[in-house]
C-alpha cells in the first residue's frame, strides 16, 4: 500500500471525544520507548509526525492520524512506566482501558514489546486483558535491527512458546520490525490494506 496522506487530526484523553467519522483505525500500545510513536513515522514515512523520544514517557495522551483519508493511526501512551505517580497511572488506565473497551471502529490493535526482552508480565497480562475482552490484536516485535537474524528467530520463537504454553492453543499473529532499518513495514501495510479492503 501506497501511503499518500497522512495527517495529524487531534489528541485527547476521553474516547468519547476522539473523531467520530466510522473509518477502519489502528492502535498502537505496549511498554513506554518500545517504540510506538517511531514505527508510526516509519510506516507513514514522516520523520516526525508522532513525537518520540530517548526518554520513556513521551506520548501522553490519544493521538489520532488520519492516512490516505479513510483510515486511522492511533498512537497511545506507554504503560509500565515507573516516574508517573500512582494517581496518574491510575487516570491513565482509566482512559487507556476505555479507550480499547469503547472505540467501536478499532479494526486491530498491535502490542509492541522489544525483541531482546523475555515476556514481561505487564504484556502478557495485557494481552490477556485484550484476550478476555475480545479486541483483535497482533504482536509487533520492535528494535530487530538490535539483533542478529538467528537471535531474531530465538527471541521470537521464545515468545510464542511462552503463549501458547500459559495462555492460549495458538499464538496471535506477529510481525518483526525496525524503524530504523524499515524492517516488516510492507507486511505491516499489507495486513492493514487486507483489513480495510474487508
Ligand atoms: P512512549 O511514547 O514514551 O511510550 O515511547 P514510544 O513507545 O513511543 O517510543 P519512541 O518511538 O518514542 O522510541 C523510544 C526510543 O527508542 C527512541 O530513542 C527511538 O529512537 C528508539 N527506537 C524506536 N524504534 C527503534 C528501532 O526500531 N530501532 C532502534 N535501534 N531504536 C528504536
Ligand atoms: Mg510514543
Amino acid at each position: 500500500m501506497k501511503i499518500k496522506s497522512a495527517d495529524f487530526v487531534m489528541s485527547n484523553s476521553d474516547v468519547a471525544k476522539c473523531p467520530n467519522e466510522p473509518i477502519p483505525e489502528y492502535a498502537f500500545i505496549g511498554r513506554s520507548n518500545v517504540g510506538k510513536s517511531s514505527l508510526i513515522n516509519m510506516l507513514t514515512e514522516r520523520k516526525s509526525l508522532a513525537k518520540t523520544s530517548g526518554r520513556p514517557g513521551k506520548t501522553q495522551l490519544i493521538n489520532h492520524f488520519k492516512i490516505n483519508d479513510n483510515w486511522f493511526l492511533v498512537d497511545l501512551p506507554g504503560y509500565g512506566y515507573a516516574r508517573v505517580s500512582k494517581r496518574d497511572k491510575k487516570t491513565f488506565q482509566k482512559y487507556i482501558t476505555n479507550y480499547f473497551l469503547q472505540r467501536e471502529q478499532l479494526a486491530c490493535s498491535f502490542i509492541l514489546v522489544d525483541i531482546r526482552h523475555d515476556p514481561q508480565p505487564i504484556d502478557l497480562e495485557f494481552m490477556q486483558w485484550m484476550g478476555e475482552n475480545a479486541i483483535p490484536f497482533a504482536i509487533i516485535f520492535t528494535k530487530a535491527d538490535k539483533l542478529k537474524p538467528k537471535a531474531i528467530e530465538r527471541e521470537v520463537q521464545n515468545y510464542l512458546t511462552t503463549l501458547t504454553t500459559d495462555m492460549w492453543e495458538e499464538a496471535p499473529q506477529h510481525f518483526v520490525t525496525s524503524s530504523s532499518h524499515r524492517t516488516g513495514r510492507e507486511e505491516l501495510l499489507a495486513f492493514i490494506d487486507d483489513i480495510n479492503e474487508k
